[in-house]
């Protein structure tokens, strides 16, 4: 068990670069199965989520060759196992790829249901009404998702409300179908148009992946490729937001700006100021954030992935914001935490009243999903005192050398190993 201890008050300045996305990754890494030849991919970012990934992929027989810290070269052809088993994919959400990715591959695919962080329900009947449409059957037994086709054939799926993960494993199924298949009512995603772009490098034919309607006609063979991730554009948000807590004066870069407008619009809005450059921003703090208004929504929206990150700053804000979360039934847990170090807010269903305080308390919390950890841990470096963030393995999940990339900001933030007798002390 480790835990964050910092020791915070003081604006982060300096220079942080930023990783591969993680929700590009964790949907290309189980798309290389499609491939009948070995695939290099680039810049992904050293979390746990791609480690289990890619230990997924050995275990089901693909052979993965690390050929730098972000660099990995993977062999599809020795997979011969359609079976994801439940340790396999407990620990995160993306494993749900595994479905469409083997129902593309060979036909078959016996997943365990996913993991993930708790929002409530996360369904994924909208998955399984993609795959039935390409002509697989989908039944659940003895907890465990399989879906079988002896041929997939091109269709058109009209999604009942807009879904990431939905569309990448509809299109992970489609892109070796018999035809035409057109996903409507798409996700619109930066990771989305990535994995499309992946699958096009491999003689894939997708078009439209950005727009709110993807035509995928299949095609016999994907060939293996050299593919490098985007940069992730939630990580990019929350130091944009670390800056502006702690009235600090960060350069945040390998971005692709377009990826930002609705984060950039939102940190103008709440005083920051923004300097945008080719691949990279600049954001400056010099005066305590002014109130706002969040409404979450899918791409081009304003993420609901940087939803807690502004929370925390809205929590010091002068004047009493609104937040609305329009994708997830629930996702204020990390009010709950925030609330240990003074925050003062109501929730009421989808809509958070958050009244700005001077400045928060230090106090021991914890990370209760993965962006509500990183929440938590702006709320630490922005307040005065020590905090200490436990349940850090939510964090590791998504965000590459967190501490390290925080201290060369000037952040005291250090990562601690908790003696199990501590923390048996703290459960009882
Ligand atoms: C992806 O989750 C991301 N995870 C989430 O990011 C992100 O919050 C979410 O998209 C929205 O952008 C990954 O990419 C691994 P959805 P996903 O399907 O695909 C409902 C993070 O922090 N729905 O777009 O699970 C669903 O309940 C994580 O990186 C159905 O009802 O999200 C939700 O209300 C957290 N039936 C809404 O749609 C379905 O079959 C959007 O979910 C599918 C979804």
């Amino acid at each position: 068990m480790e835990k964050f201890v910092i020791n915070g008050g003081k604006p982060l300045r300096g220079t942080v670069r930023i990783s591969g996305a993680k929700n590009a990754a964790v949907a290309i890494l189980p798309a290389v199965l499609l491939s009948d030849e070995p695939c290099i991919i680039e810049n992904l970012p050293e979390i746990s989520d791609v480690a289990t990934l890619l230990d997924s992929l050995s275990i089901l027989g693909a052979q993965v060759k690390l050929i730098n810290k972000t660099t990995v070269q993977i062999d599809p052809r020795g997979a011969g196992s359609y079976v994801v088993s439940k340790e396999m994919a407990e620990g995160m959400r993306a494993s749900s790829y595994f479905l469409g990715a083997l129902l593309g591959r060979c036909g078959h695919a016996v997943v365990a249901p996913p993991g993930g962080c708790d929002f409530g329900v996360r369904p994924i009947d909208q998955h399984i009404k993609g795959f039935e449409t390409l002509g697989a059957e989908v039944s659940i037994e003895n907890g465990m998702v399989e879906a079988h086709a002896s041929d997939l054939f091109g269709g058109s799926v009209y999604l009942d409300m807009v879904s990431v993960g939905a569309t990448i494993n509809i299109m992970l199924a489609a892109v070796k179908a018999k035809g035409l298949t057109v996903i409507e009512n798409a996700a619109r995603e930066p990771h989305i148009v990535d994995l499309a772009n992946f699958l096009n490098s491999m003689g894939a034919n997708i078009m439209g992946a950005g727009t709110n309607a993807i035509k995928i006609r299949g095609v016999e063979h994907l060939h293996g490729t050299s593919y490098s991730i985007i940069p992730d554009q939630i990580e990019a948000g929350t130091y944009m937001v670390a800056a502006a807590a702690t009235k600090g004066d960060i350069l945040i870069e390998n971005v692709i700006p377009k990826h930002l407008e609705s984060i950039i619009a939102k940190i103008i809005e709440i005083g920051a100021t923004v300097t945008e450059y080719d691949e990279s921003v600049r954001v400056t703090m010099k005066t305590r954030p002014k109130k706002c208004t969040i409404k979450t929504m899918p791409h081009p929206g304003f993420p609901t992935d940087m939803q807690p990150q502004f929370g925390v700053l809205l929590s010091i804000a002068d004047g009493t914001s609104f937040i609305t979360e329009g994708v997830w039934e629930s996702r204020y847990r990390y009010l709950e935490q925030l609330a240990i170090m003074g925050a003062d807010f109501k929730v009421d269903g989808k809509t958070a009243m958050i009244t700005g305080v001077e400045s928060l308390k230090p106090a021991p919390v914890k990370a209760v999903d993965l962006r509500a950890g990183a929440a938590v841990i702006i709320a630490g470096l922005m307040t005065k005192g020590e905090t200490t963030v436990e349940q850090i393995q939510f964090i590791d999940r998504g965000y590459e050398h967190i501490a390290e990339k925080f201290t060369k900001l000037g952040a005291d933030i250090k990562r601690v190993t908790v003696s199990d007798n501590a923390a048996n002390t703290k459960m009882a």
